[in-house]
């Protein structure tokens, strides 16, 4: 069994800076990182078009900012939290800098402000198109340089370990040695991201499988929101499953226009901010573009745009357009919607406190009610950085208050057991994925719901039996959870009845 004050789940922008924080202001403490990958492997290392972040209130203002987060949503956020995460921005911002992370500037020295769709204003804060990488770069440096933080990679946490509504810990396997170890903890905060690779086709990397939330929901943790999935209506074409390229919405805040095969400018057809409607009205007005030309994918033109300016911001997707033959100044990029966000999740208050005791959530696992019905852009990584803030500021008063840790009575029973086959897990899991994608997708409809639902509930009793006697491994676990997500998915968009956001039911 290893003992910490802190275990923390996950390795992105959520996990990593509360970790830089918390071990910072008690350097006698022990902060554990458990993460089931290379350490800076995480949807965060992939964010393109930035951190929206108010910095010039010249032209825009904190309410300008809270008004678009709040269209965006459709009027299911919490405006509390809207009004906290907007207004502390510059903070967290200062913060990210001082720790050594640098974002573009204009000659005159002023931040280099992108624009996305459903901002009024240009306000987000990036570092050419790789903003992501910028950020976990630098933050990983900063955990790296830490003495009291040991980051455990390729450590896959299994499951919670609860009593009487309390988080004790977790279970983790170690992946290298196929271990299970008993983590024991003060507070446990579950950093783990998003869930993209339920449908396949996602602009998320292979670790986005929903792991926290799965674990939370069978802890008992409150999960809600999860029929809002937000589709990027911008993944670059190809036709495997898998992670996709994404061609960043600050390209159609750049100019980029969104065309049909035939050249039509359709956007405006939908919606009069056109290419830079929110993301939800553009997914779903590509979507029936697509149904109804029988096309396999739009396209994004680019050809008018300044060149020089387009590769200054945009470097990493001129080369590869360029890599697959996309010439930008003569062709039109490909582009098809894919999964990208949840902005449902574990539900936690202002203090990112779960309904468990001791156990915290914080970034795309978690639901804050600053997303509602669906996120704005580049709202992610400054909801992430408020957050792991107010997790780390109340531990800060509870943990100087923290008497002992209770006994761990549960245990992993450990019995030789037989291994699941590769074959049989991927082929389940490209099953599930072709049913998320066509019963759960952009467009869904009750009677496709209530039949994916059946197939879940199915999966999911065949997968609980199938864990509790074979030999554990993180890619059966993790189907497992992918399973009881899109159950999670099915139920709770059976339950809705209005259209809201990113969430669409035709009937
Ligand atoms: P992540 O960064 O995904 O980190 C999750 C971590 O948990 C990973 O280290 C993972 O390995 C680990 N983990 C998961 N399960 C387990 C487990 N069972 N055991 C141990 N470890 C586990 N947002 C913006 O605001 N602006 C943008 O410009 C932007 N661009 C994006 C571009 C792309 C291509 C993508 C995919 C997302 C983008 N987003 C953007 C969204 C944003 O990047 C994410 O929502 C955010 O980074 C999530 O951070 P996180 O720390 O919550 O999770
Ligand atoms: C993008 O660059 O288009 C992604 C921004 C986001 O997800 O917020």
């Amino acid at each position: 069994m290893i003992t910490t004050n802190y275990l923390i789940i996950g390795s992105g922008v959520a996990g990593l800076t509360f970790a830089i924080k918390i071990a910072d202001r008690f350097p006698d403490k022990k902060v554990t990182i458990v993460t089931k990958s290379n350490a800076d492997e995480s949807n965060t290392k992939y964010a393109q078009g930035g951190i929206a972040i108010v910095t010039d209130e010249t032209e825009d203002s904190y309410q300008k900012h809270i008004d678009d987060t709040l269209i965006c949503g459709d009027g299911l956020c919490d405006v509390e939290v809207v009004k906290i995460v907007v207004t502390e921005g510059p903070k967290r911002l200062k913060e990210l800098i001082a720790w050594g992370a640098k974002f573009d500037k204009t000659a005159k020295g002023f931040f280099d402000l992108g624009k996305e769709g459903g901002h009024s204003q240009n306000r987000v804060v990036h570092h050419k198109d790789q903003t992501g990488q910028e950020i976990e770069r630098t933050i990983l440096d900063q955990v790296h340089q830490k003495e009291n933080i040991t980051v455990l990679d390729h450590h896959f946490a299994l499951d919670l370990i609860t009593e009487d509504n309390q988080c004790l810990g977790a279970f983790v396997l170690n992946q290298r040695t196929n271990e299970i170890i008993t983590f024991q903890s003060h507070f446990t905060l579950l950093a783990t991201g998003g869930i993209g690779h339920l449908y396949g086709h996602t602009t998320n990397p292979i670790i986005a499988t929903g792991d926290g939330i799965a674990m939370a929901f069978r802890a008992n943790a409150t999960i809600k929101d999860m029929e809002f999935i937000q589709f990027h209506p911008t993944a670059l074409y190809d036709t495997s499953t898998g992670s996709k390229f994404l061609i960043s919405e600050a390209v159609r805040g750049f100019g980029a226009y969104l065309r049909t095969k035939n050249g039509n400018r359709f956007m405006l057809d939908y919606d009069k901010r056109g290419e830079l409607a929110s993301r939800d009205i553009v997914s779903q007005s590509i979507d029936l573009e697509l149904k109804k030309s029988g096309d396999e994918c739009v396209y994004l033109d680019c050809t008018h745009l300044d060149l020089k300016a387009f590769i200054k911001h945009f470097p990493m997707i001129y080369e590869r357009c360029k890599s697959i033959g996309v010439d930008i100044t003569k062709d039109w990029i490909p582009v098809v919607p894919a999964q990208h966000y949840l902005c449902g999740g574990i539900v936690v208050d202002k203090n990112g406190k779960t309904a468990i005791d001791n156990l915290f959530a914080c970034g795309e696992c978690s639901r804050t009610g600053l997303h509602g019905a669906n996120r704005l852009a580049s709202n992610s990584l400054l909801e992430a950085l408020v957050y792991s803030d107010k997790i780390y500021n109340y531990l800060v008063d509870t943990t100087l208050k923290k008497k002992e840790l209770n006994p761990i009575l549960s245990n992993w029973i450990f019995v030789e057991k037989p291994k699941i086959t590769h074959d049989y897990i991927a082929k389940i899991k490209a099953l599930l994925q072709l049913l998320m994608r066509q019963n759960a997708g952009i467009i869904r409809y009750d009677n496709d719901l209530s039949k994916a639902k059946e197939k879940l509930m199915q999966w999911q009793d065949e997968l609980k039996t199938i864990t509790e006697n074979n030999e554990i491994s993180s890619e059966l676990y993790e189907l497992y959870n992918m399973i009881t997500i899109g159950n999670l998915i099915a139920q709770q968009s059976m339950i809705r009845i209005e259209n809201k956001g990113s969430f669409k039911k035709n009937n």
